[in-house]
């Protein structure tokens, strides 16, 4: 409508005015997404966000997602201004993996590797070995394995699972999980299967190890969009956050996607699959984090950012 068009071009002249450019990630809202798009900004998962961010030429990131996803952008890129539609928009995997009872985990266990999902504060990455988005933790975990290391594996353990089954490695959990993924329900999901017999399963590893049972392909927002564009089926379901449908669709017009059913008791709950935190970047947020950046700033105390980049390297030296 005219009110959402008048915020886009107020946005697009900010972004000028300031060398800015617009990161966001999939489970955005459709028109937030769309405007990166417009404006050369990126739409990606967490390991693209922040390698894009790294090397492109602006002063200024505003990078609409959670709170994780800002801050890995600072680490890597110390001299730009990294603004977020909002402070307040984090992950129910950073809040369930404070950093004083994780170390203590980690100190607990001194002989093992510390491998963190991206997921996580920057106090909980700089005590960290490795750090993995799910789109390379599955290479690094295999790779780890082969070199005979017991791993600490935190936060999230229905990610953790999936990878401790596809390697074997030797991974000791912490108990962390995504409140939206946890919340796809397997008795549901076979329902609507026999609905759609002919339809193909697509599941984000953060969902429980019922629903990753049931995939035909199991990976990160875009391995799940490449395998949509790939396979041959005309219908798929999906179990991830719904923002991930307007990328999916847009690569492949002619086929249908479905939600994966997030209600209990074989009752399904069609729109559900949607992150609370994702949801706050809104036009109007970003316009006010681009016309007056504080409170919207992020900040990394500089110590601990340099003990957060060297096992943000390893993973970015590793996906290379
Ligand atoms: P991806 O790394 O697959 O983009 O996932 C990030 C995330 O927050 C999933 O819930
Ligand atoms: Fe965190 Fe889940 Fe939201 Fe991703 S979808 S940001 S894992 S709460």
């Amino acid at each position: 409508d005219a009110e959402k068009q008048a915020y886009k071009e107020r946005i697009k002249v900010l972004l000028r005015e300031k060398n800015a450019v617009l990161v966001a990630h999939y489970y955005t809202d459709p028109e937030i997404q769309a405007l990166a798009e417009e404006t050369n900004g990126c739409v990606a998962d967490s390991l693209e966000m922040a390698r894009f961010g790294r090397d492109h030429q602006a002063d200024t990131l505003i990078v609409a997602g959670v709170k994780f996803m800002g801050e890995t952008s600072k680490i890597l890129s110390p001299n730009k201004k990294v603004l977020m539609p909002t402070l307040e928009a984090t992950c129910s995997l950073d809040l369930g993996c404070p950093v004083d009872e994780f170390s203590e985990f980690c100190d607990a266990h001194p002989d093992h590797t510390v491998v963190v999902y991206a997921n996580t504060s920057a106090a909980v990455k700089a005590r960290a070995d490795w750090v993995v988005t799910s789109s390379i933790a599955l290479e690094i975990v295999e790779h780890l394995d082969s070199e005979g290391k017991k791993i600490i594996w935190g936060p999230d353990r229905h990610l953790g699972s999936y990878i401790q089954k596809q390697t074997g490695a030797d991974m000791l959990m912490w108990q962390g999980a995504c409140v939206v993924h946890d919340e796809f329900k397997a008795k549901a999901l076979a329902n609507l299967k026999q609905q759609y017999p002919d339809a193909a399963v697509l599941v984000h590893p953060e969902s429980p190890q019922n629903i990753v049972e049931m995939a035909d392909a199991v990976g990160s927002t875009s391995q799940l969009i490449a395998a949509s564009q790939k396979m041959d089926n005309e219908t798929f379901i999906v179990a991830t956050d719904r923002g991930i449908f307007y990328k999916m669709q847009q690569l492949a017009p002619e086929k249908t996607f479905i939600e994966a059913p997030t209600g209990g008791n074989g009752a399904t709950c069609r729109s559900c699959a949607h992150c609370p935190w994702m949801a706050m970047n809104g036009l109007q947020a970003i316009e006010s984090a681009l016309t007056d950046g504080s409170g919207h700033e992020i900040f990394v105390d500089e110590a601990l950012r340099h003990k957060a980049l060297i096992p943000l390297d390893r993973m970015l030296d590793f996906a290379q």
